[in-house]
Order: C-alpha cells, then sequence, then structure tokens
C-alpha cells in the first residue's frame, strides 16, 4: 500500500517516519494507518448496496479508537465475547448492528447481549439455542437468532483457522441443521430471523466463498418450502490478504456475485463479517535490534519484539515481510534469522531473511494490523506494547504500553515482607 511505504528511503507510515515513531512512543510499537483502513473498509461498502450490512470482526483488532472509527463510518460489528460487546458499545457501536459468534457462549454473555438488545445471537447448536430460550424466557424477551451451518466446504487455509469442513467443531453440520430450524421457529422466545456460516479465515479464492453461499441460499429456499421464512443470511468473514506477493483475493468479484445471488432473494439482508481484511495491511509492528549474533551461514538479528507480541508466525508459521527503517539496507547477501527474546525456539518473525541491519536498527514486520495486538500475551512477565494510529503527519496514542503495574494488577502474596 502506497500509505505504509518507503518515501526517501524511509519507511514510513502516511506521512510520519518509522524511527521517529519509535523515538517519541519507544520500542516495540504497534502503529497503524487510519487511512488504509478507512480505504479497506470503503471498498467493502462500495460493492455492498443497503439493506446488507458489514460487520466488522471485532477479534482482529479490538482497539477502543479502532472500533470508534469504524462505528463513525456506519459498521456493524460481530463480537465473540462479553468484553468485546462492551467494547464496541463503549466505542460509540449500536447494539441492534451486532451479531454474537462464538461455540460456547456463558449465561452470563447471553443475558449482557439480551440486555443490550443485539441485532443477532448466531447460534450454534441446539443446545446454545435451549438456553438462550431459557434465559430470555426469565428476562421476558425476545431474543433474535440466526443458525451457523456448517456448509462442509473446503476452504483451502491452514488447518488451524478452517471452520466449514464436517471435522470443525463450528456450527451445524448441513445434514442435521433442518430440524433444528424447525425447533428455533417453534419455540417462544426464539424470533428465528437467518442462518449463518463462516468456512474459515484468510481465503485466497472466491469459489469456496460463493460455493458455500449457494449452500446456504439452497437452505433458505428449502425452509421457506417447510414454512420458515428466513430474513437475514450471514456469510461470516475470511477474506485473505497477500502477506507474500501473491495474488490477492478478488473482493469486488465476490461482493457483485453475491449481490447478484441475493437479487433472487429480496426477502434476504446479506451480512459479511471481514475482520482481516479491514486492519491486517493498515498496521505494522516496529521493532529495534538488541543485538546481532553471528553464526556459520546466517546471523540472529535478536530484536525488542516477542512471539509474545505478534504470535502469527510461531503459531501459523505466517510469513511477514520484515523491512527495515532504511530501504538501503533492504536485500544483500547477508541471511538473517528474525529473532525475539523470549525463551522459545517457535519466537522467532521470519527465518533466512536477506537485509543488511545493525544494533539499534528500527525494522517494521508488516500485515500486522490484525491479529497482532489482540493475540498478544505477557508471556515471560512482558507489557503489551503500546499502539499509535497515524493520519497524515499525525500519531496518537491509542493504548499506553503496560507497565509492571499493570501485569500484577489483581495478584495477592501469600503474606507480606516479614510477617
Ligand atoms: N466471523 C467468524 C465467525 C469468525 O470466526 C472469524 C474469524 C471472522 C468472522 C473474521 O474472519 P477474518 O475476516 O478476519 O478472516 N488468528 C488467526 C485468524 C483466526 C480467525 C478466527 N475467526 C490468524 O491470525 O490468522
Amino acid at each position: 500500500s502506497e500509505l505504509i511505504d518507503y518515501k526517501n528511503g524511509q519507511f514510513h507510515i502516511e506521512n510520519c517516519d518509522v524511527e521517529s515513531l519509535i523515538e517519541r512512543f519507544s520500542s516495540p510499537l504497534y502503529v497503524y494507518s487510519k487511512g488504509q483502513i478507512l480505504k479497506n473498509w470503503r471498498e467493502f461498502q462500495q460493492y455492498w448496496p443497503a439493506p446488507h450490512k458489514l460487520c466488522y470482526a471485532v477479534k482482529a483488532n479490538s482497539n477502543l479508537a479502532i472500533l470508534q472509527l469504524l462505528a463513525e463510518h456506519g459498521a456493524g460489528f460481530d463480537i465473540v465475547s462479553g468484553g468485546e460487546l462492551q467494547r464496541v458499545l463503549m466505542a460509540g457501536g449500536k447494539a441492534g448492528d451486532v451479531v454474537f459468534s462464538g461455540v460456547a457462549k456463558s449465561k452470563d454473555e447471553i443475558i449482557m447481549a439480551l440486555e443490550a438488545g443485539i441485532g443477532c445471537f448466531n447460534v450454534e447448536s441446539e443446545a446454545e439455542l435451549e438456553r438462550i430460550q431459557d434465559i430470555a424466557a426469565a428476562m421476558d424477551k425476545q431474543a433474535p437468532v440466526s443458525l451457523r451451518v456448517n456448509p462442509d466446504v473446503d476452504a483451502k487455509t491452514h488447518p488451524y483457522i478452517a471452520t466449514g469442513m464436517k471435522a470443525n467443531k463450528f456450527g451445524i453440520s448441513m445434514s442435521l441443521a433442518k430440524p433444528v430450524f424447525l425447533k428455533a421457529h417453534s419455540l417462544p422466545n426464539i424470533n428465528l430471523i437467518g442462518a449463518d456460516c463462516h468456512i474459515g479465515s484468510q481465503i485466497m479464492t472466491a469459489e469456496p466463498f460463493l460455493d458455500a453461499a449457494q449452500r446456504m441460499f439452497n437452505l433458505v429456499s428449502e425452509l421457506e418450502k417447510d414454512g420458515v421464512q428466513l430474513t437475514h443470511l450471514d456469510l461470516g468473514g475470511g477474506f485473505g490478504v497477500a502477506y507474500q506477493p501473491e495474488e490477492p483475493l478478488d473482493k469486488s468479484f465476490y461482493l457483485k456475485e453475491l449481490v447478484k445471488l441475493a437479487e433472487n432473494y429480496p426477502q434476504i439482508t446479506l451480512v459479511l463479517e471481514p475482520g482481516r481484511a479491514i486492519t491486517a495491511d493498515a498496521g505494522v509492528l516496529l521493532t529495534t535490534v538488541e543485538y546481532i549474533k553471528p553464526s556459520e551461514d546466517k546471523n540472529f538479528v535478536l530484536v525488542d519484539a516477542g512471539m509474545n507480541d505478534l504470535i502469527r508466525p510461531s503459531l501459523y508459521q505466517a510469513w511477514h515481510d520484515i523491512l527495515p527503517a532504511h530501504e538501503n539496507k533492504r536485500g544483500g547477501d547477508q541471511l538473517n534469522d528474525i529473532v525475539g527474546p523470549v525463551c522459545e525456539t517457535g519466537d522467532f518473525f521470519g527465518h533466512a531473511r536477506h537485509l543488511n541491519v545493525q544494533q539499534g536498527d528500527v525494522l517494521a514486520i508488516k500485515h500486522a494490523g490484525a491479529y497482532g495486538f489482540t493475540m498478544a500475551s505477557n508471556y515471560n512477565s512482558r507489557g503489551r506494547p503500546p499502539e499509535v494510529l497515524v493520519s497524515g503527519d499525525n500519531a496518537t496514542l491509542i493504548r499506553e504500553r503496560e507497565s509492571f503495574n499493570d501485569l500484577v494488577r489483581g495478584e495477592h502474596l501469600l503474606h507480606q515482607e516479614g510477617q
């Protein structure tokens, strides 16, 4: 993206060069481009006419400022916990534009969502349906419900993030779904409005999406014959981004095809739940080289960010581009493993990268705006990095670095010293 690239030999996020950002906010540091987030959001909006809805998947990046930005641009939200619901409400999102996904919603989460008046529960099992019926009855409310169906398509993505095959824990199998829809239709405190699916994440071609969509539309038709009229069809998220130089997913083609399919079903409002596609390429993790350690055939570049800050390489063997602040330090013959300070062999960001860097240099790990900070932990008692949102020349701190006091808040010693 031209908003996150070299300008005059220096790596920039919009008009802010990364070395100045590190000087001002310290290292390591998450930085997001407001312009890129909005560009990604508007690309979806452009091919997605009303009444169809977009519910940003909060789990990808749940910083309050980013949720607020998206809420101000008309976003609904896909949440998976009571915590995410509270974030959305705090950021100014409308409860009525929230869909609630997740395989094991707790009683407290269901109560909270009913009290808030969310737009839809994406129900994943018959047992969950019964629990929602009981709670809604006790609260004398109607719960808006969609049933998540597992359409059994192979999304051809990493096995840990494929969700739409028979072998996965998600949704109700298509072959068992009909009686559950009929049951939902008959329950007094359930307002059955629709069906949903989500076949996986980081999907790079339109076919599996369109295959799943066709199966879902067929289900809508079949249910109609049984007297069940659905008005809402949520096809989930999963739009892949090009982490490597590769053919990107043709989003406009997919969205246009969906809108076309939906023309045969005028009663249906479509919903999508994009997460990664909105924030991944809008964020970088900046890190500073602490030491260089030569070995026989490569250097270890030891940086101040670790797997606790960005776990995707360790967890999914994900490839992230790593660029030096100075363009003239790119490339060269020297091979480097970029590794962190955490005591695990899996603590790496990249292997065998061509870079010509020194102690003190700043590196940008790209595409870290989705499933970066939200998956960060305090492993090794490391405070999580601050987050900064850049717009043009302005850089705004949207989350402070965690302090030691943050880390031990809520812990108790067995007794005070000397007692
Ligand atoms: N809707 C549902 C029901 C989901 O489970 C997910 C993601 C999304 C929407 C958003 O999917 P997206 O558009 O972001 O692909 N931590 C992994 C990704 C896990 C995705 C889990 N579900 C990663 O870093 O690759």
